[in-house]
């Protein structure tokens, strides 16, 4: 049976973290996995979810099979986090949903029901996008292609190239948008240009995929949505893939919900069907405890107010550190300006140094990024601040790199 089976090569993030890991200098620095990281280094339990946590321990009194779509309160919570209460989807009974295995459970069963529908609609990504975004939706059987996103020049959206080509869609493919926090460039949408987009979704007919990872981690929960709460108002069908690793910091416990907008409440019945169809025939059922964790911190007013206010100290906290790494790197020999870090979005930024140049900043400095030079900016801390500016003057000054 195995004989024949090759040896793949690692996941190029989680590889880059075997790497680090093994890496024996004192001073290594990880800007590589898209893990939020505090002033020490440390990947905390938020407060209000080790609160969580202690009530749903002493309260618990079974352990039982939840059903295929998750938690059904959790499912609702987390629609009112997601669009805001009230929101005419939500009014309208149009919108209906699972929870899922963490956002790539969502990404991928969003997929899987997509191709149920319409198997031979394509999925437009954006260029770049999270690396995982394809395996995990191409491996549906869905053909991807791309569309102009990042512009290297401007270290922003190029949103002429990007409005340019999703005008020549096709009906009936499938456009996947980031909600905020575009991973990997930090370059988002302005509220104004979501606008445009729906516009532009409503006159070509094609269906947006809107995965949102990061909700809460550019400028507030409410604000950070606003774009998408603003299409999903508008379009008649949408499909909303949504993870609680990064807000919530509970990564490892795998919640997410995957959420489907159709034209009315009887079709999203029916979408909802087959959401919960495929997962049964993928995993059966999502895992309990993160979603616990969500919907008890999302309900309580006491642990969603202190869980608001921890996560503001997160966002602050980042944005701290691009104002830190931007003025650290002033002056440096190759002239290049990065104060575009201040104005992207999220933990990530594309730093736009040359492949040489993330080559001997990991050998050499320690200092490992993803070889796109995505880097997390939550791996930078007061305490690393000053090497790695140092490490990166070396190798901005080296012209030979
Ligand atoms: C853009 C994006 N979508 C989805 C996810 C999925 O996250 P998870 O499956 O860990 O909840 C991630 C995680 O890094 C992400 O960056």
């Amino acid at each position: 049976m195995f004989d024949d089976i090759s040896l793949l090569p690692p996941d190029p993030i989680l590889g880059l973290l075997g790497r680090f890991r093994a890496d024996p200098r004192d001073g290594k620095i990880d800007l590589g996995v898209g893990v939020y990281q505090d002033e020490e280094g440390r990947t905390p339990v938020m407060r209000a979810v080790q609160a969580a946590e202690s009530m749903l321990l002493a309260s618990q009194t079974t352990k039982t099979y939840q059903g295929i779509a998750g938690d059904p309160e959790y499912n609702e919570r987390m629609l009112a986090m997601l669009l805001g209460e009230g929101h005419v989807a939500l009014r309208d009974s149009r919108i209906r949903g699972v929870q899922t295995p963490g956002g790539c459970g969502a990404l991928r069963i969003g997929a899987e029901v997509i191709r149920r529908a319409r198997p031979d609609a394509r999925v437009w990504v954006s260029t770049p996008t999270w690396a995982n975004h394809i395996p995990l939706i191409g491996g549906s059987g869905l053909q991807i292609l791309e569309y102009p996103y990042y512009d290297p020049a401007t270290r922003g959206v190029d949103f002429d190239a990007m409005m340019s080509a999703l005008e020549k869609v096709p009906a009936g493919d499938v456009v996947l948008l980031h909600g905020c926090c575009h991973n990997p460039t930090g370059a988002d949408l302005t509220l104004e240009q979501w606008r445009e987009l729906t516009a532009l979704t409503l006159r070509v007919g094609f269906t947006p995929y809107i995965d949102t990872a990061y909700q809460g981690l550019a400028d507030g929960v409410e604000e950070d949505v606003a774009g998408m709460r603003h299409m999903m108002s508008a379009v008649p069908e949408c499909v909303l893939a949504a993870s609680c690793s990064k807000n919530f910091g509970i990564y490892r416990e795998r919640a997410g919900g995957v959420y489907f907008l159709a034209r009315d409440a009887l079709r999203a019945e029916a979408v909802l069907s087959n959401a919960m169809s495929a997962a049964r025939q993928i995993y059966s059922m999502p895992p309990a405890h993160g979603a616990s964790i969500v919907s008890l911190i999302l309900s309580d007013a006491a642990l969603r107010a202190d869980w608001l206010t921890e996560l503001g100290d997160v966002r602050s906290r980042i944005a701290g550190m691009r104002e830190l790494l931007a003025s650290s790197l002033e002056g440096n020999a190759a002239g290049t300006d990065f104060s575009f870090v201040t104005r992207q979005k999220g933990m990530f930024s594309f730093l736009g140094i040359t492949p040489a140049q993330v080559t001997r900043l990991r050998e050499e400095f320690g200092v490992y990024m993803l070889d796109s030079t995505r880097i997390n900016v939550a791996g930078i801390t007061p305490r690393n601040i000053a090497p790695l500016a140092a490490a990166l003057h070396a190798v901005l000054a080296d012209t030979t790199a």
